[in-house]
């Protein structure tokens, strides 16, 4: 008897409940991940899972690698692995525009010496390619090998990670294969996607826990596939769709159509968008219907993809040492159009960089009317030849900024740009270093360069300072209630409220109301991670994932302060330029006295409170303030008892550890006595906090 067979079930009764389970099991990921069709709820599910998983663990020797229970990950790998591919990973040739597609059509039609070609036209998914060999077991076929593209000749092994991809089969059984005509040794080549709500729900995790966030879709989808931690990828929601079936290096069907229906009888989840084209008619006619639909599907796409359907003819038309001749990819055309530049303007932005920016006759650009475009700097307009009046040509292509490509016609009455010598905000002068491009104000406190550090603080992934917009910093800054980021927080709501603007009618008070909520957004902001306050300072190239990296890293705003370049280039994606960049930051007495007062207001400068390394003396206990104390703010003294670990409440109750009075306290301190909770003064507060 190979094990216990545990209380209830005979070990011969416990194989069979396995084998069930697992039928059923993946019938129902086969259901819900590939057809997009439950048919019983999450937590049922959850259940004939965990029933699975009690059976094998009473009985390991019953666990087989493809066995539903194995799709949570196993233990994290030191390292990344590299295997070579069956066959090289080809990328595709492009064509972006009717002429290109028609081109493409031609060849292949010379080529393979045909009058008209079929195709088969699909999407192309915006995400990671993934190789997965299939292995030959004793009643089927097996997931063996998982690869990503790495350099197209050697991918990376990430099969345990691939294992936890819902919609792709673990093993596929011998009757299955047989039934259609597919070997046991076969590789499905595919792309790995986030959908666009997973991408969604992941990023405003990650915003919640102060962790880095990804840029894309595509990039959320490589992050997860290729972590060391299967786990983490077993969290994710990705999903695997096949646009390749090949055996022995040969595709396995005489057509591509073939494959494609063999690989979802199999149980892959291949993508329905697909279909036979006939002639280069039909590729248009499905680009057309495809590429403008684009931002319905429920995922990314950067494209389609029309590949010849025979076989035969693929093998004819061969390859280029990057990509087949037989496949191309159609990509949506940038869109432009002709306008006039009517006059440029210059904006000063927060690192007092001033840009130009061309005014332009307003135009429609794919259903938006456009009426600025970026010229970069002075350099650019050289390059572009451009001068005000000329006539342009302008792109917009997808949502970046609208830029333009070239001049098309002279203007009558041409006249060229002079980049202003002095501020248009702050009249201080302006000065373009030698070797750079950009020209900048030289006035580190100019009202332009203020307003837009604000602007930048408050944003939704800084600070996200409720309420914070353009009209109220202009007011603020234009008004003189603000001269640094820390004088946010020392706004009274009076202040606020008395604010006027001029509207069309009369001038408007922001009024209790909103004043109030920027108030309470503020209030909020001293509790964000520290990844986004670093944001939030504004240094130059440190975006949003930089600054959560060395959140992470330093675990305190003191430290990244510290830093060496060294020290900060140990930190991923920190390379000279930004170490450089951070040391300059904070090299400036205007900037560490900024910083103190931040300190002072309450800010939080420590790690994240789960942060398993950062002693957390103070973890459980609650605390309660009252009266003054000499040496710190209530706020910063709330932050610092919050950082230990410890927490802030605003009465006193028999469940408060500790009251701290400072000067005058108030009705608190009697409560405290009346319930016998501990009293403590500052020097007290200090001693805990140092553990
Ligand atoms: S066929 C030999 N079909 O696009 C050609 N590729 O530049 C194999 N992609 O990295 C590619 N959707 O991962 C093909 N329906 C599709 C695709 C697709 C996305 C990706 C693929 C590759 C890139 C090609």
């Amino acid at each position: 008897m190979p094990a216990d067979p545990g209380p209830g079930l005979t070990f011969d009764e416990a194989r069979v409940r396995v084998a069930r389970l697992r039928v059923e099991l993946r019938r129902h990921e086969h259901l819900y991940y590939v057809l997009d069709d439950p048919r019983i709820s999450d937590a049922e599910f959850d259940a004939l899972l965990r029933e699975l998983q009690r059976l094998e663990a009473r009985h390991p020797v019953l666990i087989t690698p493809d066995s539903p229970s194995q799709r949570v990950g196993g233990t994290p790998r030191d390292g990344m692995e590299k295997a070579a591919h069956s066959s090289a990973m080809l990328s595709l040739d492009n064509a972006f525009d009717d002429g290109e597609l028609a081109d493409f059509d031609r060849r292949a039609r010379e080529l393979a010496g045909a009058d008209v070609l079929d195709y088969v036209g699909e999407l192309k998914l915006d995400g990671l390619s993934l190789a997965v060999r299939f292995g030959t077991a004793d009643a089927g076929s097996r997931l063996e090998l998982a690869l990503t593209r790495g350099d197209g000749v050697d991918g990376e092994v990430v099969t345990p990670n691939a294992r936890t991809l819902r919609s792709l089969p673990l093993s596929i059984p011998a009757s299955e294969l047989d039934a259609h005509g597919v070997p046991a040794g076969f590789e499905v080549r595919g792309e790995v996607v986030m959908p666009a709500a997973a991408f969604a729900a992941l990023n405003a995790r990650q915003r919640a826990d102060g962790k880095p966030l990804f840029r894309n879709p595509r990039n959320a989808a490589a992050g997860s596939l290729r972590m060391l931690d299967a786990a983490v990828t077993a969290s994710r929601r990705l999903d695997f769709y096949p646009y390749l079936l090949v055996a022995a290096g040969q595709p396995v069907f005489p057509s591509h159509w073939e494959s494609l229906e063999s690989l979802a009888a199999l149980g892959f989840k291949v993508n329905p968008v697909r279909e036979r084209l006939r002639g280069v008619d039909g590729l248009r006619r499905f680009r057309d219907i495809w590429l403008p639909r684009r931002g319905e599907l429920p995922y990314e796409i950067d494209g389609l993809v029309f590949k010849v359907d025979a076989v035969d003819l693929q093998r004819r038309l061969g390859a280029t040492s990057k990509s087949p001749r037989w496949a191309i990819a159609c990509k949506p055309a940038a869109q432009q159009v002709e306008t006039v530049i009517e006059g440029v303007d210059v904006q000063v932005g927060r690192t007092g960089a001033v840009t130009p920016r061309a005014r332009l006759r307003p135009v429609e650009v794919g259903g938006v009317t456009v009426s600025r475009a970026t010229l970069h700097n002075e350099d650019e307009i050289a390059r572009l030849g451009l001068r005000i009046g000329d006539t342009v040509l302008v792109e917009r292509s997808g949502d970046v900024i609208p830029k333009v490509v070239r001049v098309v016609r002279e203007g009558a009455e041409r006249r060229p740009f002079v980049m202003p010598s002095h501020c248009p905000a702050c009249g201080s002068p302006v000065v373009r270093a030698e070797g750079e491009a950009v020209a900048r104000c030289v006035n580190a406190s100019c009202s332009a360069r203020l307003k837009e550090s604000i602007l930048h603080f408050a944003r939704r992934t800084a600070m996200d300072v409720d309420g914070m917009g353009e009209w109220l910093v202009d007011a603020l800054v234009d008004g003189g209630f603000v001269q640094d980021l820390a004088d946010l927080y020392e706004l009274r709501v009076e202040r606020l409220a008395d604010l006027t603007k001029e509207t069309k009618v009369s001038p408007a008070r922001l009024g209790e109301k909103s004043a109030a909520r920027v108030m309470a957004g503020l209030e909020r902001s001293k509790e964000v991670p520290l990844g986004r306050l670093v944001f939030g300072l504004g240094i130059r190239h440190v975006g949003e994932r930089t600054a959560a990296l060395l959140a992470d890293h330093f675990r305190g705003l003191d430290r990244i302060a510290a830093a060496s370049a060294d020290e900060l280039e140990q930190v991923e994606e920190v390379g000279p330029r930004i170490a450089e960049s951070i040391r300059t930051f904070f090299a400036s007495a205007r900037n560490r006295e900024l910083i103190e007062r931040l300190r002072a207001h309450g800010l939080r400068f420590g790690a994240d409170a789960g942060d398993p390394e950062r002693p957390r003396p103070l973890a459980g206990k609650v605390f309660v303030l009252t009266g003054t104390l000499a040496g710190m703010s209530r706020d910063e003294a709330k932050a610092r008892i919050r950082e230990a670990g410890g927490k802030v409440s605003g009465s006193v109750s028999r469940n408060t550890h500790h009251v701290v009075a400072g000067e005058n306290p108030g009705s608190k301190l009697r409560k405290a006595e009346q319930l016998g909770v501990r009293v403590i003064d500052e020097a007290g507060l200090r001693a805990l906090l140092t553990g």
